[in-house]
C-alpha cells in the first residue's frame, strides 16, 4: 500500500503529518543582528578600521587609480609583521621544517648543501626533531610533543639559571590561542575581572569582551619609562572590587607592546609581590623577550625564583 499524504485515502498519524506536510520553518540567516553580541564588542583595532582602509588603498593603487592619493605605495605595519617590510625569514628554521615535512630530504644532504645552501647544523636539527615527534601534520599529544617540551624546558632553565620542568609546558598554536585558553578557564562569571596594562595589545581587551569578563585597565606612563606603577595597579585592583569585580589575574607585557619597553628586575619584583598579596593569578606575556631595545630582558620565572630564595 502506497504512503499517502493528506489527499490520500489513508491518513497519517498527526505526528507525521506534521513534520512530512507542514511549510518549512522560516531559514534564519546567520546575520550581524542575531550573533554571539560579545563577538561584536571585541575591538581588535591591529585589524580594523584603519587595516580596512589601508587595504582599500592598495587595492586602488594596484588598479592604477588613486592619483588623487598622496602617496603612492601602502607598507602595512598594523600587525607588526617584519616580513611585510622585507625582513627577511630566518633561513634556518624554513629549512629544517621543509625537511621535517619531506624527510626524504635527508638523503639529499650533500646536493643541498652544495646547490641549495643548507648547513649541516639544519640536518642535525632536523634529524633530532624527526626523532623526537616522528612525523610532522598528524595529531601529537594535547600538551605538545614530549620532546618539543623538553626543548622548551632546556631553553628556559639556560635562560633563568632555575630548572624549569617539561611536564609544566603546554605547547599552543601562537600566543593568541594559549592566551585564550587560559581566559576561558579563569574567566568563572561575568563579574570575573583581570587587571590589564594600557597602552597594551588588544589581544587582551578583545579576550575579555568574548568571554563576557572585565578588563581592569591599569596606566602604563611615558615619564617612567613605560614601566608598571604597582600604586596604580592597587588602586584599579581596590575600585574594581569595590564595584563588586572578582579580580583574578594580572597581566603584564614584557618587553611591551606597544611600548617596547623592558621591565626593570624591582618593578618585576613588585608586581610578583602584589599578586602574592592580593592572590591573583600573573600571566607574563614575554612573546618579545629577543626584541630588546633598552635594557635587558629578565623572565617573570627568575624574578619568581629569586624571590622565593631570597624568602
Ligand atoms: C604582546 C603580544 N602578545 C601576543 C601576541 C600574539 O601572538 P601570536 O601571533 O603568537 O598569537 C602579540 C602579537 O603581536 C603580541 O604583540
Amino acid at each position: 500500500m502506497p504512503l499517502s499524504g493528506p489527499s490520500g485515502s489513508l491518513p497519517l498519524p498527526a505526528f507525521l503529518e506534521k513534520r512530512l506536510f507542514s511549510t518549512p520553518p522560516r531559514v534564519r540567516s546567520l546575520n550581524i543582528n542575531n550573533i554571539n553580541p560579545h563577538v561584536k564588542e571585541a575591538k581588535y583595532a591591529v585589524r580594523g578600521e584603519l587595516a580596512i582602509k589601508s587595504e582599500q588603498y592598495k587595492a586602488q593603487l594596484a588598479k592604477g587609480e588613486g592619483k588623487d592619493l598622496p602617496f603612492d605605495s601602502v607598507v602595512a605595519a598594523n600587525i607588526g609583521n617584519p616580513q611585510q617590510l622585507d625582513q627577511k625569514p630566518i633561513t634556518f628554521f624554513r629549512q629544517v621544517a621543509s625537511i621535517l615535512e619531506n624527510p626524504a630530504l635527508l638523503d639529499a644532504q650533500e646536493a643541498l648543501e652544495k646547490s641549495s645552501g643548507y648547513k649541516s647544523d639544519v640536518f642535525e636539527r632536523a634529524r633530532k626533531l624527526l626523532k623526537d615527534v616522528k612525523s610532522v601534520g598528524a595529531y601529537s599529544q594535547s600538551q605538545g610533543a614530549a620532546g618539543i617540551r623538553q626543548s622548551v624546558a632546556d631553553f628556559i632553565e639556560r635562560r633563568d639559571g632555575y630548572p624549569a620542568d617539561a611536564q609544566s609546558i603546554y605547547l599552543s598554536a601562537g600566543a593568541s590561542s594559549g592566551v585564550n585558553t587560559l581566559m576561558s578557564v579563569i574567566c568563572a562569571s561575568p563579574q570575573t575581572g583581570i587587571l590589564v596594562p594600557i597602552p597594551q595589545y588588544p589581544l587582551y581587551t578583545a579576550t575579555l569582551a568574548l568571554q563576557n569578563a572585565h578588563c581592569v585597565p591599569y596606566y602604563l606612563h611615558e615619564e617612567s619609562n613605560w614601566s608598571t606603577n604597582v600604586d596604580g595597579m592597587r588602586d584599579a585592583l581596590k575600585k574594581a572590587q569595590k564595584q563588586g569585580i572578582d579580580v583574578r589575574a594580572v597581566v603584564v607585557i614584557n618587553p611591551g607592546n606597544p611600548t617596547g619597553a623592558s621591565l626593570i628586575p624591582e618593578a618585576i619584583n613588585s608586581v610578583l609581590e602584589l599578586a602574592a598579596e592580593e592572590k591573583l593569578l600573573c600571566i607574563a606575556d614575554e612573546v618579545y623577550q629577543t626584541n630588546i631595545f633598552e635594557g635587558e630582558f629578565q623572565s617573570f620565572k627568575k624574578g619568581l625564583r629569586d624571590l622565593q630564595k631570597s624568602a
